[in-house]
């Protein structure tokens, strides 16, 4: 069941670390690809060349190994799933505030693939307020949390707080991939970024949308084992290798795109901040300065959320965004209402860090059922997993 599957295992200062060691043997045996990051302290527990020898794989400590930087981003956009276990204490308290001090926590805080831990600690430890306060924080963030066990603990004394055996944590994970891939054989198509509208050969119509969100959607999409398909815009935003990617400029070569590609899409998500207008003409050659007020007259281009609600049947599922500054509620569902979508996503400008240019964003999803589901300020990764399971769930409705 774990054949082929990428697993990063986080390795953490706790005497349950001696336990990770069987862990890897275990998921090697299921034939899962193993590589070991671990923290200073959890080195006091286990040896990095045990764990190199049972994992095949060199064992990441550092952030720098021999002058070479160690690439975390690329770390957590190989691995399937992130596995920290144990998790310490200490590491736990980082994750809910988002401390960077070591290679894990790089690893962790830049991760697109879900993330999972298998806490371990003292009982008492385990049931201070910090601790459950931690925990709550870091399953708000959209990890996962494999539940400790009852037993004799390190202390001595007999309670819960024992990390999960390895054999249970591979199970979870066995249920995890074969629950999770809600959208396998679902063919999604996502349009991110912005579009640039040409004047002349140098200069363009843009807008500041990065494409984070879009790319964050289509990589959670991928993630619940959908075919994706993401139309971008201009954007330096780099995606993971398995997802097909066309690349446009313009709001009508991104229309071309959607319309070639919307017959065989199960779910269409629209995310991209398409120029509502475009120069009437582009000049060939560069335009030169001559009077003191220069106009560009422009024309609307075309509106693919609406040209794709006009062509879609029963089964396709289509997403829109709205991004509103005033009667934000009304606007959004008159939006859903008159390009025919079957759920919008709405940005409010008066959220402080939603929108554009932020890691962060903040929304609210209205569906044609007339259902509003609202959402706490996250990590665009943590949105682009809520929309999904709200698509999810209005597949199933
Ligand atoms: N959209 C699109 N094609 C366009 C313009 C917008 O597909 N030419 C999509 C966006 O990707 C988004 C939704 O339409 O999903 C809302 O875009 P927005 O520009 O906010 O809405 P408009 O319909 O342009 O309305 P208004 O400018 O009045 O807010």
């Amino acid at each position: 069941m774990l054949k082929g599957k990428k697993i990063l295992l986080g390795i953490t200062g706790s005497i349950a670390a001696y336990k990770s060691a069987v862990l890897v043997r275990h998921l090697i045996k299921q034939g899962a690809e193993v590589k070991v990051i671990m923290t200073t302290a959890a080195k006091d527990f286990v040896t990095p060349l045990s764990l190199s020898t049972l994992s095949k794989n060199d064992v990441l400590a550092d952030i720098t190994d021999n002058d070479t930087w160690a690439n975390h981003v690329m770390l957590g956009r190989w691995a399937d799933i992130m596995l920290i276990a144990p998790l310490s204490c200490n590491t736990l308290a980082k994750m809910a505030n988002g401390l960077c001090d070591n290679l894990l926590m790089a690893v962790y805080l830049s991760a697109t693939c879900p993330v999972v831990v298998a806490p371990a600690m003292d009982e008492d430890m385990w049931h201070h307020n910090s601790t459950i306060e931690n925990l709550k924080k870091i399953a708000s963030f959209n990890n996962q949390i494999i539940p400790v066990e009852k037993g004799e603990l390190a202390s001595g004394l007999v309670g819960e707080g024992r990390m999960a055996e390895p054999e249970n944590i591979v199970n979870w994970l066995e249920n995890f991939f074969s629950n999770k891939l809600e959208l396998k054989g679902k063919k999604v198509l996502i349009t991110a970024g912005p579009t640039y509208e040409a004047i002349d050969p140098v200069r363009f119509i843009g807008n500041h949308s990065s494409g984070k969100m879009g790319v964050a959607i289509a990589e959670e999409m991928k993630n619940r084992g959908a075919d994706v398909t993401l139309v971008l815009g201009p954007s330096n935003i780099t995606v993971t290798e398995n997802i097909e990617v066309i690349r446009v400029k313009s709001a009508n070569e991104m229309y071309d795109a959607c319309i070639n590609h919307f017959e065989k899409t199960d779910i269409a998500v629209m995310s991209a901040a398409v120029a509502d207008y475009t120069p009437v003409s582009t000049a060939s050659q560069k335009i030169k300065k001559n009077d003191s007020i220069f106009s560009v007259e422009l024309t609307k281009t075309k509106d693919i959320l609406k040209s794709l609600g006009e062509k879609k049947n029963n089964k396709q599922l289509l997403v829109g965004f709205a991004l509103e500054t005033n009667n934000e509620k009304e606007y959004a569902l008159k939006k859903m209402k008159t390009k025919n979508a079957d759920m919008i996503v709405l940005n409010s400008l008066n959220d402080a860090g939603a929108g554009f240019g932020h890691d962060t964003n903040k929304i609210t999803i209205f569906d044609k059922h007339n259902k509003e589901y609202k959402f706490d300020k996250k990590s665009k990764k943590d949105v682009a997993i809520d929309i999904v399971n709200t698509i999810i769930k209005l597949l199933h409705a």
